[in-house]
């Protein structure tokens, strides 16, 4: 290993385990929409419980780390990787992207906590499972294109100063 990639991987492998966090989420967040979609009137309380739980992981933890790319990490590679600058782009609208999902998939479960009937209800699932479906797949293939993106240019091209510096930003911000 050389000595760039044994100071950058304390740094990506701390990324990288928050998309593996993220991954796990994402696979609860699947079966709540299963759930929701198959176990009908009797279970809808519970499973509409165990989305909100889900919310708040969107909303704290893995908002946080969106917010730590967007404000630290990803500006910092533009400057000092300026090749990235396209791909970062990319990983900037996939966040906003999400953010106004995340924000339909909560306005969606808050009527179905409303009274509805039963055909409205069907309407309203069929909407969740579409949005909760498409926020699974993006949330997948940006962590999975991020990892072999900028996760791996902070391992293999970056200066042991600038990772340094890099994580002083972080440490200063969270
Ligand atoms: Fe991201
Ligand atoms: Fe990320």
């Amino acid at each position: 290993m050389t000595q760039n990639k044994k100071i950058s991987s304390g740094l990506v492998e701390g990324l990288e385990q928050s998309h593996q966090e993220t991954l796990l989420r994402t696979d609860w967040f699947y079966e709540i929409l299963l759930k929701l979609r198959y176990e009908g009137k009797p279970s809808l309380g519970k499973n509409l419980r165990d989305a909100g739980e889900v919310l708040k992981f969107f909303h704290g933890e893995h908002s946080r780390h969106m917010s730590c790319e967007e404000n630290i990490i990803f500006p910092f590679l533009v400057i000092h990787v300026p090749k990235l600058e396209s791909v970062i782009g990319v990983l900037n609208a996939d966040h906003d992207d999400f953010k106004n999902k995340l924000q339909t998939f909560k306005d969606l479960i808050s009527e179905l906590a409303k009274d509805k009937t039963d055909s409205d209800r069907t309407a309203i699932l069929e909407k969740i499972r579409e949005v909760g479906t498409y926020m699974i797949c993006l949330l997948k293939s940006h962590n999975q294109f991020e990892s072999a993106s900028i996760h791996k240019v902070m391992e293999t091209e970056l200066h042991p100063d600038e990772i340094e510096e890099l994580q002083k930003q972080i440490r200063k911000e969270g």
